[in-house]
């Protein structure tokens, strides 16, 4: 079968498109063949090598998350699985393949009306999006802000907010032509990426949901209201100072709340309760996914180069 690997770490040049064999399900497992394949910010950061002490390797077939049919499982799994459109999440790599397998517990079925491309714009993402608001114990009538929300994390954040009877839903965006479309999708204020600008807009927010991370973090972390709730869940703009929680320590009497939230600390079975209720939300068209663009799986590295150039509003998917 065609799959893409990454036969030299750094540009998305280095991107190969060969011939492996079908996988075999192990124990435990389904094999799907694919009809959409998500691409997401990690599988850059994998490809460029940051992350090669980690154990990555060249030669690794990127990919983590897909959608299609079951053709296969392995010993162990109900036989009922063949032939259901799935949703599946393949670990850190495996999905950038005309057949990839997953853990049986990784696999939710999709609902009628959900096309597979619009299940792997919203399958990974948002679940981080729900469970970081949870997090940040967020309730109706609260100020929330979302950093980096052009992204599918950010999109499903900004409406789950909207939804939940935020007070204000502001975004940052790059430019007016996104934070427009973001508007479109119930954010009520924008700002650029420093903060700035959104005449209109709250000038503290209770809740900070944040995407990018990087040097400008602490310029958000003041702008969290007395008890305000700072939920960082990734890093696409790089690392903060080291010294960011000095903000918090020289704000000592306003009781802010600084956290990490990664959802793989979230037990499978409520991760895979929240997706399929926003699987069914999206399918019903109440949760709307953004999908950038679809690409043939060959031009994986096409994919890459747009993600590098900031140019990709939601996800690109690729298909077989
Ligand atoms: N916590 C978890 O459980 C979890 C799970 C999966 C992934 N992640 C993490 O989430 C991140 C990917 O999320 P995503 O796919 O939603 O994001 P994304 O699409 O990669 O980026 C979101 C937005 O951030 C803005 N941005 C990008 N680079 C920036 C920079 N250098 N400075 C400021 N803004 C920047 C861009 O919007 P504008 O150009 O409009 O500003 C972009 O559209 C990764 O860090 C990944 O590791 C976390």
């Amino acid at each position: 079968m065609k799959a893409v690997v990454i036969e030299k770490f750094g540009s998305p040049d280095g991107l190969a498109v060969v011939d492996v064999p079908v996988p075999v399900p192990a124990p435990g497992q389904v094999r799907i063949a694919t009809e959409a394949i998500g691409v997401g910010g990690v599988d850059a950061v994998i490809r460029r090598g940051t992350l090669a002490a980690y154990g990555f390797r060249e030669g690794h077939l990127l990919g983590s998350e897909v959608a299609g049919s079951v053709t296969a499982v392995g010993e162990g799994v109900d036989d009922s699985w063949i032939g259901r459109r799935v949703w599946a999440f393949t670990g850190l790599s495996g999905g950038y393949a005309e057949q990839a397998v997953a853990a049986v517990e990784d696999v939710l079925p999709m609902p009628a009306g959900l096309f597979s491309a619009d299940a792997v714009a919203l399958g990974g993402s948002g679940v981080v999006a729900h469970f970081a608001l949870e997090r940040a114990r967020f309730a109706a009538g609260e100020t929330v802000l979302v950093r980096g929300a052009a992204g599918s994390i950010g999109i499903t954040a900004l409406q789950l907010a909207a939804r939940g009877g935020a007070g204000a839903v502001v975004v940052t965006a790059s430019s007016a032509e996104r934070g427009a479309r973001l508007r479109g999708l119930g954010a009520t204020e924008v700002l650029d990426r420093s903060g700035e600008g959104g005449p209109d807009a709250p000038r503290g927010f209770d809740v900070v949901i944040d995407v990018v991370g990087g040097p400008q973090l602490p310029l958000f972390l003041d702008k969290l209201n007395a008890n305000g709730r700072y939920v960082s869940v990734g890093v696409v703009g790089g690392q903060p100072p080291a010294d960011f929680g000095m903000r918090l320590m020289d704000a000592f009497r306003r009781s802010l709340s600084f956290a990490t939230f990664s959802s793989d600390t979230v037990p499978g079975p409520e991760r895979q309760a929240v997706r399929s209720s926003q699987f069914a939300d999206a399918a019903q068209g109440t949760l709307r996914t953004v999908v950038h663009e679809v690409l043939p799986l060959d031009q994986a590295a096409q994919a890459h180069r747009e993600m590098d150039a900031g140019t990709v509003f939601g996800r690109i998917v690729l298909v077989p």
